[in-house]
């Protein structure tokens, strides 16, 4: 183990997610589906002691996420805790519970930065997705007040199979905005996204179409002054080799969730693996010293094909938590990759993609109701 700890540089990012509450109910949110049972959250004092213990052992960019992080009262402390501690700062929000007056305080405070999710280019899709009649309008809002006060306007945009169609609509509304970047994420699946995979996986065609169309925007853009930056992440499911989840499990990334458990990614909380918290072990030893940051670094625990692979230092096996989702075993290379014995799963989901039917209403949407019938289940 501490040979492993020498070699393992300083947490670059801190993803603070201050709670699982949240007033929408998307069903491609990657919380955990048993949300509703894992009600504590760190305090004020607490949350600060882990920005602390976080910047001390390098940490440099810190986002606040969620859930809503906009729910927690004391966002404005944080945040000014945070800049005091020479933190980055990003806040990672759906707009709701925003307003001008909080993003007045917020930049005060000393946010660096705010980036606001949409679920689609108009209202109907939008709020549908979103499980709220007034999300649209509130967006809209917010991301216009967000740029009023000097933020540059980040937008982001998960897409999937029901709103991939949207692209040039989607393109246009930023414009409209005044989007300065714009992150269309396709759909990744872990949590809820997870559960409604079938429903909410676009099918190949699709996906070239809506590409072809990010690609053409682009080269329209050639010519102006300032062009907004779009990027588009492509699933990974329709990928040959893994992406290198994380930039490789412990090295960059610690998350801590609301109830501080301290964990290598946002979903690793799935996992059968017991994850150090933050209320019963200081964060250099959890991210040095425990035994759950430790058990996918370095390249020792890999089986084949990973381990004799000569991309292994590239991808580091893929993502463990889709090897678990898809095979059982976090071990397992990550079916992504065509070598994975288990790559079959994944040609089953595009086949799936290809021919599914589902409409919105066939999904399960993230809220408590649904968390406890499943975590029942
Ligand atoms: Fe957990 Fe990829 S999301 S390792």
């Amino acid at each position: 183990m501490n040979e492993l700890a020498d070699k393992v540089g300083p947490p670059l990012w801190l993803l603070a997610e201050l709670t699982y509450r949240c007033p929408l109910q998307c069903p491609y949110c990657s919380n955990p589906i048993d949300y509703a049972s894992q009600k504590s959250e760190l305090n004020t004092e607490q949350w600060l002691d882990v920005l602390r213990q976080g910047r001390a052992m390098g940490a440099a960019q810190l986002g606040f996420s969620g859930g809503e992080p906009l729910v927690r009262q004391d966002l404005p402390e944080l945040i000014a805790g945070a800049r005091e501690l020479g933190y980055y700062t990003n806040l990672i929000t759906s707009g709701l519970g925003l307003t001008a007056d909080k993003v007045d305080t917020f930049a005060q405070a000393g946010l660096d930065h705010i980036q606001v999710s949409f679920q689609a280019s108009d209202p109907e899709l939008n709020n549908a997705v979103a499980g709220s009649r007034k999300a649209f309008d509130q967006k809209l809002a917010m991301a216009r007040a967000v740029k009023a006060a000097g933020y540059p306007m980040v937008l982001n945009f998960v897409i999937h199979r029901h709103n991939i169609h949207q692209m040039n609509d989607i393109l246009a509304l930023c414009e409209n905005l005044d989007a300065d970047y714009v992150e269309l994420a396709t759909c990744q699946y872990y949590g809820w996204a997870f559960k409604n995979r079938e429903g909410l996986m676009p099918s190949k065609s699709q996906l070239v179409k809506a590409e072809q169309e990010v690609n053409q925007y682009r080269a329209d853009l050639m010519d102006r002054d300032q062009p907004m930056k779009v990027i588009f992440v492509t699933p990974d499911y329709y990928e040959e080799r893994p992406k290198g989840c994380m930039n490789g499990w412990g090295s960059l990334f610690l998350t801590v969730a609301p109830d501080g458990t301290a964990l290598p990614c946002h979903s690793a909380r799935l996992l059968p693996i017991d994850f150090p918290n933050v209320q019963r072990q200081p964060l250099n030893d959890i991210w040095y010293h425990s035994p759950g940051f430790n058990h996918y670094r370095g390249d020792s625990w890999m089986p084949e094909p990973c381990r004799s692979c000569d991309e292994k230092g590239k991808d580091f096996g893929g993502c463990r938590c889709q090897a678990y989702l898809l095979t059982g075993n976090a071990d397992n290379a990550d079916p992504v990759c065509s070598k994975s014995p288990h790559h079959d799963r994944i040609l089953a989901a595009r086949t799936a993609a290809d021919h599914a039917t589902a409409g919105l209403e066939d999904l399960t949407y993230r809220n408590a109701h649904n968390s406890r019938l499943l975590y029942r289940g």
